[in-house]
């Protein structure tokens, strides 16, 4: 019996002499046939995420031989009725995949139900038998995907320990899981739940996703920082006066108020996903592209943040705010977040929040590095604007020449995903001016693929065991270290008059205390 998350992990190769583009765990071609066993597979994240991540997986030759997706769910269904159900969410969310063709008929052939209530210990003898038989005496690689809402996690963990589907039998079998954030909702639960889990699977076997880790562009952060030679000089406190990370989205609600309701901008995207992005824009370069490598160096850049602790210091360096009605760009009316459904009609949940931390290490220290993230908000945009330093005032200051900026680049993650460097150049004609142009680079244009979905790549890496781009424990709870205090905080403090920004704009005009003389918040 093995227990393990597959012996060859990273996302790149343990010797020196293997290529150093090798994309970690298996190669593509070397996957061998393995089983998806999904829970929460009625949802709404299997309906829009995972189901047409798989198929467009299919369709692009990326899934092993012999694939198979098992659903494990309490609503009475058979094979067939859950395959339908599948096909008809693939119209409705992902209408750029074919559903009603061939492939789709390939694809659905290797997808089971099997019904059961998560805390029936009978119904996890009979998904271990299903397994088997499903296996045909192949080896057993088995993929546990915990797609549910998080009160099941602690459920379905143990009742797969118990079945012994936390190992694989055979040299070549292997048992993982993925689990879906939130991963818990403060430091103390997401502690419980790692304690919860270690028992049950080692490290190595778990797969914490952080959609954004499998975005193109949040990889290409790692890439543009490394793999060339101009940034790293100037990637320090002596050149960079400020970085901003935006993640800005228009959408309100959508039918999650219940779920939004506890938990606020703050815990469904900072803790996570602009925390991830802060990381690699703010870490050492890693002593390989190795999954623990890379996040050896995440962990200590959030464990270099200043603890933003006690009313005062959350008060001096955080701004929360709630979208009251407003217009969107689009020119719709739309209601504000206490109008939404299953919302307080005093709601104190905030929508909007925006920080300003500090990280005390070399590299870093005296920039200031500010996030905001907000729903309802003027326009979709997740980005990060690296400021540098104003040159030095002589030469074109004497001139009375004022067009003279301070470079900035931009990364643009969503949407026109890509970067641009804004530098400063002579304006046509017979007077000194000094006019910023930007260098621009777009993915759409410089590629001639499409940017596929993140769930895509994660699922992938999962399967071939590469967990680079994947949280780990420790990881996961300097985050909550970070966000813990100020939830805390926030609770104890006076909440503010909200609504205080209206739907459609940028946020709380309070924002802009938290920024240094001369920085405005990226506004696209
Ligand atoms: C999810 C959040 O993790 O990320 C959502 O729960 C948010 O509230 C979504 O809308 C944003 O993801 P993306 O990929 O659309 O930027």
């Amino acid at each position: 019996m093995i227990a393990n998350g597959g012996a060859k992990r990273g996302f790149a190769p343990e010797t020196q002499d293997e290529s150093p583009c090798h994309t970690g765990g298996s190669e593509l071609s070397e996957i061998p046939p393995c089983t998806l066993v999904l829970f929460g597979a009625t949802g709404d994240l299997t309906s829009r995420k995972i189901i047409p991540a798989l198929f467009s997986m299919h369709t692009q030759g990326l899934l092993p031989p012999d694939f198979q997706v098992v659903a494990f769910a309490r609503r009475p269904k058979t094979d067939t009725s859950f395959r339908e159900d599948l096909q008809h969410s693939i119209r409705q969310f992902a209408s750029r995949l074919n559903a009603d063709g061939e492939e789709w008929t390939k694809f659905a052939a290797s997808v089971y139900y099997v019904q059961s209530d998560l805390d029936d210990a009978e119904g996890y003898q009979r998904l271990s038998q299903r397994l088997l038989e499903l296996e045909k005496g192949q080896a057993q690689r088995r993929l546990f995907y915990l797609a549910t809402p998080p009160d099941y996690f602690s459920t379905i963990i143990q009742h797969l320990g118990t079945a012994g589907l936390n190992q694989a039998e055979g040299p070549d079998g292997w048992a993982r899981i993925i689990i879906e954030k939130p991963f818990g909702t403060d430091l103390e639960s997401a502690r419980q739940l790692n304690n919860l889990l270690r028992p049950v699977f080692k490290e190595d076997q778990i797969y914490r996703i952080d959609h954004y880790l499998g975005k193109e562009t949040v990889q290409n952060i790692l890439v543009l920082r490394f793999a060339n030679q101009i940034f790293e000089p100037l990637w320090n406190q002596k050149y960079i006066d400020n970085i901003q990370i935006t993640v800005a989205e228009t959408l309100g609600m959508e039918g999650r108020g219940a779920f939004f309701e506890h938990a606020g901008i703050t815990r469904d995207i900072v803790q996570n996903h602009a925390l991830q992005v802060l990381t690699l824009i703010a870490m050492e370069p890693p002593c390989s592209l190795n999954a623990d490598a890379i996040r050896d160096e995440k962990v200590k850049v959030l464990r270099s943040i200043r603890p933003i602790e006690g009313h005062e210091a959350v008060a001096a360096s955080t701004v929360r705010g709630q979208y009251g009605p407003g217009v969107t760009a689009e020119g719709e009316a739309v209601s504000g977040y206490r109008e939404e459904g299953n919302v307080d009609p005093h709601s104190s949940t905030e929508t909007f929040a925006a920080f300003r931390f500090h990280l005390d290490n070399w590299r870093w220290s005296g920039v200031p590095f500010y996030v905001q993230a907000g729903k309802r908000l003027a326009k979709r945009t997740t980005s990060v604007r690296i400021q540098f330093k104003a040159v030095p005032e002589v030469l074109f200051a004497r001139q009375a020449c004022s067009g003279v900026q301070p470079n900035v680049l931009t990364l643009r993650i969503q949407p026109d995903e890509g970067a641009s460097l804004e530098i400063g150049s002579k304006t046509p004609g017979p007077q000194l001016q000094v006019h910023p142009v930007e260098m621009n680079f777009e993915y759409g244009s410089s590629f001639n693929a499409p940017i596929r979905d993140a769930y895509e790549r994660l699922i992938l890496d999962a399967i071939r065991g590469d967990a680079s781009l994947f949280a780990r424990d420790d990881e996961v709870e300097a985050a909550w270290s970070i966000i813990t205090p100020i939830l805390e905080a926030w609770r104890d403090l006076s909440c503010p008059l909200f609504p205080n920004y209206q739907a459609g704009s940028w946020g709380p005009e309070a924002a802009n205390t938290l920024l240094r003389e001369g920085t405005v918040w990226t506004r696209p």
